[in-house]
């Protein structure tokens, strides 16, 4: 591989150095560009533009590899479990029995959610959705924790990270608990995290609650497998914001936004949703994937495809695999999941599909777990935020400690040139 590029423009020839990283992806550093030559690179949608380098994610799009630190998705799914994957992204090496043990007491610390936050919540209509409350409850975190804004020592940034990996929690269950009309429920810091989960959002005040390992389970799983995905909408938007030097909870309230769109996170419930549609609409997997394919239907097949994805995505084959066994566990026999595959055999030998390399993503399965488990549609994108937390506050983290500039791209721009002011009469 030469060490550097060559661009030609108006006649004159700079060089530009190489940058490969540890996985061999090639990348040209154009930093100096406009510096050197006035011009700009047009890239709409970041199609090929690295907006920074990070040790916290690989992925092989062409390969189907993800790996969070060096360890594949595969190895931590089997193996690990949620709050030593959160470690793991964050700190960046898999923790020590007293790592481990430190994080959990110090998340511990803080997972009491100040009771003035009932009176946002409440302010909420009962039907208002998960994601939007989920937001604006994380923003609203700032105000009772200012000094999670600013971030001036290694302390202050774990604290930071503790917190919010305790507080995010709890207000995320909050949401659907407000959905319900459900007394708010507390952490308990004698459980563990995805066993808090559990009861945070599903025990009730008038009976016992037992946790079902097969559940308890298929969430340490399903949150591992959304613990980080690099550069996506919404770790870029973390980033964006938080490269202002605006708090964590802030750049984290702006990232459940960007994941709440239907072409990002939002997608798990549009696939849901999609389902119920064919389903109801007797169940004709052809026609909704002729709908897809028409041009002038703005239908599109939802949990398929993906940006960086163009040959499979891993995490949608642990998942479609975690979807058989636990509907098995359960004894749950559910019709939608018929659907799906069959959308998923019919869209896989499709020549419209093939070409455009469209593949399931790992939206298309998880939908149907969460169903299984209990978990109402409009949550999918909450719990989808809820695994995404670690990888966001490592990104952050990443960003803040690496001193990286305020995030502000150019742009051409192609409106009117100059013109004179018209009066009101003349227009
Ligand atoms: N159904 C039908 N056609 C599709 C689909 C789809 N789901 N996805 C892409 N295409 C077509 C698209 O119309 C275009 O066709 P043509 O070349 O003829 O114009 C071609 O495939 C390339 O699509 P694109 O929109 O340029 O690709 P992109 O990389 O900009 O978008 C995507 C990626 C994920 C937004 C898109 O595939 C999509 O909208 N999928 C459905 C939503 C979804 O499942 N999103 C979850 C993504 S994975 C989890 C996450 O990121 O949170």
């Amino acid at each position: 591989m030469s060490k550097t590029a060559i661009l030609e423009l108006d006649g004159k020839r700079y060089e530009f150095p190489i940058f490969v990283g540890s996985e061999n992806e090639v990348a040209i550093d154009v930093e100096k560009l406009r510096a050197l030559t006035g011009a700009i690179t047009l890239d709409p949608g970041f199609k090929n533009s690295g907006s920074c380098k990070s040790e916290i994610t690989y992925l092989d799009g062409e390969e189907g590899i993800l790996r969070y630190r060096g360890y594949s998705i595969e190895d931590l799914s089997a193996n690990s479990n949620f709050l030593e994957v959160s470690y793991l992204v964050i700190f960046g090496e898999l923790p020590t029995a007293k790592q481990l043990k430190d994080f959990e007491t110090d998340i511990r610390k803080y997972t009491l959610v100040n009771e003035e936050m009932k009176g946002i919540l409440d302010g909420f209509p009962k039907h208002a959705h998960p994601m939007g409350v989920l937001s604006s409850l994380t923003s609203a975190l700032t105000a009772f924790n200012p000094k999670v804004v600013n971030v001036e020592s290694e302390k202050d940034m774990y604290d930071a990270v503790c917190k919010t990996m305790g507080k995010f929690l709890v207000i995320a269950t909050w949401t659907y608990r407000k959905t319900k009309g459900y007394p708010l429920n507390y952490y308990d810091n004698t459980k563990g995290y995805v066993d808090n989960f559990m009861r945070l959002m599903f025990e009730l005040p008038t009976e016992p609650y037992e946790i079902d390992p097969v559940i308890k389970n298929a969430i340490d799983k399903l949150f591992i497998l959304h613990a980080e995905h690099e550069q996506n909408c919404s770790t870029s938007t973390v980033r964006m914001v938080g490269s202002s030097h605006a708090g964590l909870f802030a750049s984290i309230s702006a990232g459940v936004s960007a994941l709440w769109g239907p072409l990002h996170g939002g997608a798990n419930q549009a696939v849901l949703e999609m389902l119920e549609e064919i389903q109801n609409d007797g169940g004709d997997a052809e026609k909704y994937l002729d709908k897809a394919k028409d041009k002038n239907d703005p239908f599109r097949l939802m949990g398929f495809g993906h940006r960086v994805y163009k040959n499979f995505d891993p995490r949608a084959r642990i998942i479609k695999k975690a979807a058989d066994e636990v509907l098995a566990k359960l004894g749950v026999d559910d019709p939608i999941l018929a659907i799906a595959k069959k959308l998923e055999e019919r869209a896989l030998e499709d020549e419209y599909f093939k070409s455009r390399s469209l593949y399931p993503n790992v939206d298309f399965y998880s939908g149907i777990i969460y169903r299984a488990l209990g978990i109402p549609t409009e949550m999918f994108t909450v719990m989808f935020a809820i695994g995404r937390l670690p990888g966001w506050i490592a990104q952050w983290k990443e960003m803040r400690v690496n001193k990286e500039p305020i995030a502000r791209p150019r742009q051409v721009y192609v409106g009117e040139t100059l013109r004179s002011y018209k009066k009101m009469d003349d227009r």
